[in-house]
């Protein structure tokens, strides 16, 4: 195991996850760290983003059990999930930012902070009160971050945040991330970029067809892939997956 179950987040037992018939997760068996930016890896299909979805609560197992691991005496854990393709509604940017804590029913001058400092973080000051549709496609993934930031999640969720990005815009995001994971914001992130999980990673699992197929730390992990898969991955082969 990767780390000891004081120091974990969550732990996979046994999940299985299927949809209409089809299994997408077999038996995953992983623990997530406290600390840290954990990448998921792997080719179209393997369930990267069915396992995000799993954590962030949207979906739930068929089979086993994911558990959170709470320090006594804290709340539930609060996820946030930034996907590949953000939704941007038809209004400016500090109130889509606004709307997304609007759950929180929080007063109305802390939510104003809140909004202010995710809009520092995501470096969309000046955009404040452009409306959210007309960014431009690294514009709206930062503020799809500045949405989750201001919630204040105990964990973010990025799912291939940065797929159709610039290097400046990419660069930018990556800060984001860097950011949070060293304010103690857990970061799970899913990419095929190996140059961006190289530069961000704590550890990385790869998964292929439906199955955690290697959990290793970042350095190991690209020096040494363990499996076949995670090889052919790397090394930019096409893997022939059968669920
Ligand atoms: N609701 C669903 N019902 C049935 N099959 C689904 C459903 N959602 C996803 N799938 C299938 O499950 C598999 C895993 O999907 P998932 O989106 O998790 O893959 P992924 O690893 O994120 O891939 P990509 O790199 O292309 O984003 C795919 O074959 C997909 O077509
Ligand atoms: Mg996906």
């Amino acid at each position: 195991m990767l780390a000891p179950e004081t120091t974990a987040l969550a732990s996979f037992r046994s999940v299985s996850y299927a949809s209409a018939g089809d299994r997408l997760l077999s038996d995953i068996e992983l623990t997530i760290a406290r600390q840290g930016i954990t990448t998921i890896m792997g080719p179209n299909g393997a369930g990267k983003s069915t396992l995000l979805r799993l954590l962030a609560g949207l979906l739930r197992p068929t089979s086993g059990t994911l558990t959170w691991h709470r320090p006594a005496g804290t709340g539930q854990i609060e996820t946030a999930f930034v996907f590949q393709r953000p939704v941007i509604l038809r209004r400016t940017v500090s109130a889509n930012i606004r709307h997304a804590i609007s759950p929180l029913k929080l007063p109305d001058a802390q939510a104003s902070r809140r909004v202010d400092a995710a809009l520092s973080d995501c470096s969309l000051e000046h955009l404040r009160d452009a409306p959210g549709r007309r960014l431009s496609g690294g514009e709206q993934q930062r503020l799809a971050m500045a949405r989750a930031l201001a919630r204040q999640p105990d964990v973010l969720l990025l799912d291939e945040p940065t797929a159709s990005l610039d290097p400046a815009a990419t660069n930018a995001i990556e800060q984001i991330a860097l950011a949070c994971a060293d304010k103690a914001t857990k970061v799970v992130l899913v990419t095929h970029d190996a140059g961006q999980a190289r530069r961000l990673s704590n550890d990385v699992i790869f998964l292929n067809a439906g199955r955690a197929v290697e959990h290793s730390p970042a350095a190991a992990f690209f020096n040494q892939p363990l499996s076949q898969p995670a090889r052919d991955y790397l090394a930019g082969r096409i893997t022939i997956t059968d669920t």
